[in-house]
């Protein structure tokens, strides 16, 4: 049903599209963990661009396109003519004529809008300064996996209005959960993000909190989340973020606002401002099941955008 789309942000898929795509990741986890041999990317490939570093998003996807069969293909930020001698356009129109899919990672998200304007394979968005889907995919797979449902579920965000929470608004309420996001003044969501938010949340009747105490956006939540104040290519900012975001780091006090059951997520890497060690490592911090379920989504992203997943 997803066969020939682009995956740009959440904002574009249904409850059902979104639904599907957990439960084919799943499945896959459960063919990966059995080590069954299962190839339905023989013969295809993927390019992947990468303008900025990565760890889980560039193993993952590597390795999880070989399981099954697939080659996927690193380009970083100076193996190719991108940036230099050749223009996004004629990047895009080139690639998709040798792969299938092509992966981006990058700077401004209108270069995922342009990439998939040009590319005649589907584009996968893998972070942009405005999303980052695919690690919202495998952040539901782990909520899921943890507590059974989505739904009825409550989200805390403390932090930056950034990438990450960028996409958590795009998806929770479709998936039927709410959400309080404390920001300081000055780094909230965008706009945009944030009325496309309120539009869903008022559809599927989800509950959307927007404020600059991280404590109220904590009261009674079953998860809380957060990511580095200092996202890639703000390094020069570092000082006064640093100085902007006191206050918002997730400690067991500020937790003790939450709901009896709750567990911590951050989308990796992570530094100690945003959370400390007693919280990243204790029995609540569900973070290493995030980052291993990043392997199960982009496989699953990959074959339904390639019509595979009925294979
Ligand atoms: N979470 C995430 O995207 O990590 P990488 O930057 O290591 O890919
Ligand atoms: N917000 C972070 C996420 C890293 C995976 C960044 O964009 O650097």
């Amino acid at each position: 049903m997803l066969k020939g789309r682009h995956f740009k942000t959440l904002q574009d898929y249904s409850t059902e599209e979104i639904t599907h795509l957990l439960d084919l990741s799943i499945e896959l986890k459960k063919r990966m963990k059995a080590k069954e041999k299962y190839r339905p990317m023989e013969g295809y490939s993927m390019a992947m661009i990468f303008q900025k570093r990565s760890t889980r998003t560039r193993v993952s996807t590597e390795t999880g396109i070989s399981y099954l069969g697939g080659h996927a293909l690193f380009l970083g930020k100076d193996d190719i003519q991108l940036g230099k001698n050749e223009t996004l356009k004629d990047t895009a129109l080139v690639l998709s004529r040798f792969n299938d899919l092509i992966l981006a990672r990058v700077f401004d998200h209108s270069d995922i809008e342009e990439l998939a304007e040009h590319s005649s394979s589907p584009v996968i968005n893998a972070l942009s300064d405005k999303f980052h889907p695919l690690q919202i995919l495998a952040d539901f797979m782990a909520i899921k996996e943890h507590f059974g449902r989505l739904g009825g579920l409550t989200i805390a965000w403390v932090g930056d209005g950034n990438n990450v929470l960028h996409s958590i608004m795009a998806a929770a309420p479709k998936m039927g959960m709410n959400l309080r996001i404390a920001t300081p003044t000055g780094y909230e969501p965008m706009q945009d993000v944030t009325d496309r938010c309120k539009e869903d949340a008022e559809k599927h009747g989800t509950q959307l909190v927007l404020t600059t105490d991280p404590k109220e956006a904590v009261r009674g939540a079953n998860v809380i989340v957060t990511d580095t104040w200092v996202s890639m290519g703000q390094d020069d900012e570092k000082e006064r973020r640093l100085r902007d975001f006191a206050g918002y780091q997730v400690t067991m006090g500020l937790a003790e606002e939450a709901s009896d059951d709750w567990i911590f997520m951050h989308c990796l890497p992570r530094k100690q401002n945003e959370v400390d060690d007693e919280v990243f490592y204790s029995d609540r911090s569900i973070v290493f099941d995030e980052a291993e379920n990043r392997m199960y989504t982009v496989m699953a992203v990959a074959l339904a955008l390639l019509g595979l997943d009925n294979s």
